[in-house]
């Protein structure tokens, strides 16, 4: 699948499984979100533009480096807020933008219900955070939104991903790269990714 990246990483498999395993208490499984959200991230952001800066070391005068864009993180809510911390700490610089769509349960579409962007875009590259890109009608319709807003570099960073959410999400969003910890089996009659993970919100925050 072209742009689909699926991490290779052995410490990622590592805590994934972790993360599966339906015994993992839910102090863990939040652990696990944040360190795998900041592993992705690191690997979906090797691309980023850097600018030159002069530093002294104790010994001598080096050329380093410094992030030239502004970037973006943005959650999905509800399950998407656990990643933040993780990337976050990465990148502590970014901005957090909160975007609420929830699921119209005739028409299955997303519907926005929380939306304070200004009306000029002040960062210039988002990572769109989610666990689970399940049927990508939320993925597709924030990116929207975000591409509404004028932001010129948009990445999706998810930890487990359906066909069939992939599918919608390159369909409607060819440009954007899909960053994610491994491509499962399918999604469910409920929407489930299977063998997934699980509820991922109501894993993180015991609500299940
Ligand atoms: N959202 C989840 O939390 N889990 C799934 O399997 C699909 C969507």
């Amino acid at each position: 699948m072209p742009n689909v990246f699926a991490s290779n990483h052995p410490l990622v498999a590592h805590k994934l499984t972790r993360l599966r395993d339906k015994d993992t208490d839910l102090k863990k499984f939040r652990e696990l979100v944040r360190e795998m959200a900041a592993l992705l991230a690191y690997e979906a952001t090797a691309d980023l533009a850097t600018v030159s800066r002069q530093v002294q070391t104790p010994l001598a005068p080096i050329t380093g480096a410094d992030l030239k864009e502004r970037i973006g993180l943005v959650p999905i809510l509800r399950a998407g807020l656990g990643m933040v911390e993780g990337v976050w700490e990465l990148m502590p610089t970014s901005e957090v933008w909160h975007i609420g769509l929830y699921r119209d349960e005739e028409t299955l579409k997303p519907v926005q219900y929380y939306n304070k962007l200004p009306v000029e875009p002040t960062v210039s590259v988002c990572l769109i955070l989610d666990p689970m890109l399940a049927t990508g009608g939320s993925a597709t319709a924030t990116a929207d939104v975000l591409k509404r807003w004028g932001v010129k570099k948009i990445k999706f960073v998810g930890l487990i991903g359906a066909p069939e959410g992939i599918a919608v999400m390159q369909r409607a969003h060819p440009d954007i790269p899909i960053h994610l910890a491994a491509i499962d089996d399918h999604l469910n009659e409920k929407g489930y990714i299977v063998p997934g993970l699980g509820d991922a919100g109501d894993r993180q925050f015991g609500t299940g």
